[in-house]
């Protein structure tokens, strides 16, 4: 059985990285987060403090922040050295650095690739170096041919469609090679995301895209702000129940909460090379959706229908039942509480960090 005491949380100031850096410390663990705070801002990371501190869990609270990108391979060597030499070797690694726009991975392959995968090959190889052999991966649904309606399972056929998808299957598929190198060494855990919206209901830390956001929920949060754009729906004709397509939502606490699932499986299995989803396994059409949001927070939202989007699949939802199973893991909150938790983050901070 390993002790993990300390983890290093790549991407750690970002929207997943920070809920899952403020879990981590909840449960005992030290934190070391890198972040080249290129997409993220280091607001975060004390904002997670003040959680901790009004949940008079200020004991608690083991985080060091350095800012840099995992393309500079010295610059993680430090952190790793100056972890040992402070009696504060990292044991495990929740990898969440990297760029995840679907639009901008089309624009600029060479920046996904450089960044997403040249910067994992760096990471993984300084763990060997400080023998930290234990890795959680950050992946997404989105590198499934997600072709079909039925629930989406681990075995189904894997087929992104775009450079970002890309980048996160070449990475499965580098992890996946490292471990077949020494099993007995390696632990690898993969989550699969699906589409991962809302807050931590202190609405102290949230989801703050920098620039104009791509994805459905934060969209919707500034349309409800402003007032004063509709939302463009991107095609009712889809083979659904009411046209529009369906996702899996997911509470991004119950996303987070998943990754610490996944760090106690792997202080009970030192080997292991897994695949896992983290989706509710419900699916919620774009019109639900914004009527859920309408309801939970009492407000009307403007919306008009206009063509499909390029590469959007009909339904996109998760069989979870082997992060029910293995990881002992299962989400618990609704729709209505992500569109309530989310609300109550953006009311408190319009402009994000
Ligand atoms: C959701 C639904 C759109 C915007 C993406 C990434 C995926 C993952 C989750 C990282 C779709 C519709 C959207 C709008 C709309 N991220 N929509 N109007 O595309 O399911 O997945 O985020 O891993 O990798 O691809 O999420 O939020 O972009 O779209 O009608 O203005 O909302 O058509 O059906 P998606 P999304």
């Amino acid at each position: 059985m390993k002790s993990i005491r300390t983890v290093l949380v790549t991407g750690g100031t970002g929207y997943i990285g920070s809920h899952t850096c403020f879990y981590l410390m909840e449960q005992g663990y030290k934190v070391i987060v890198i972040d080249s705070l290129v997409n993220s801002s280091v607001k975060s990371l004390e904002r997670i403090k003040d959680i901790l501190k009004k949940n008079n869990n200020r004991d608690l609270i083991s985080l060091e922040f350095f800012e840099g990108s995992l393309n500079n391979k010295e610059f993680v060597d430090y952190v790793f050295h100056q972890a040992l030499n402070k009696g504060n070797k990292i044991d495990a690694v929740i990898h969440f650095a990297g760029f995840k726009s679907v639009k901008e991975s089309v624009q600029n392959p060479y920046l996904y690739w450089q960044n997403n995968v040249i910067g994992t090959i760096n990471l993984v190889s300084v763990m060997n170096k400080y023998i930290c052999n234990k890795i959680v991966f950050s992946s997404s649904a989105t590198i499934y041919n997600a072709n079909n309606i039925d629930l989406i399972s681990e075995k189904n056929e894997i087929g992104p469609i775009n450079p970002y998808g890309n980048t996160k299957r070449a990475n499965e598929i580098f992890l996946s090679d490292i471990y077949k190198s020494d099993k007995q060494k390696w632990g690898v855990i993969n989550l699969r995301y699906f589409n991962p919206i809302g807050a931590h209901p202190s609405g102290l830390i949230g989801e703050s895209p920098k620039g104009i956001p791509n994805n459905i929920f934060p969209i919707i949060m500034n349309i409800a702000f402003e007032k004063k754009q509709s939302l463009e729906v991107f095609g009712k004709d889809w083979p659904t129940k009411d046209g529009t397509c369906i996702r899996d939502y997911i509470h991004i606490t119950d996303l987070a909460k998943g990754h610490i699932k996944a760090l106690e499986f792997m202080k009970k299995k030192d080997s292991t090379n897994l695949c896992i989803n983290l989706g509710t396994g419900k699916g919620t059409s774009v019109l639900e959706l914004i009527r859920i949001f309408e309801d939970t927070n009492k407000l009307k939202l403007n919306y008009n229908f206009s063509s499909r989007r390029d590469g959007d699949a009909p339904i996109v939802v998760a069989d979870n039942s082997l992060a029910k199973k293995i990881l002992n893991w299962v989400p618990e909150k609704s729709i209505s509480e992500m569109c309530k938790d989310g609300w109550n983050w953006k009311l408190k901070n319009p402009n994000g960090y």
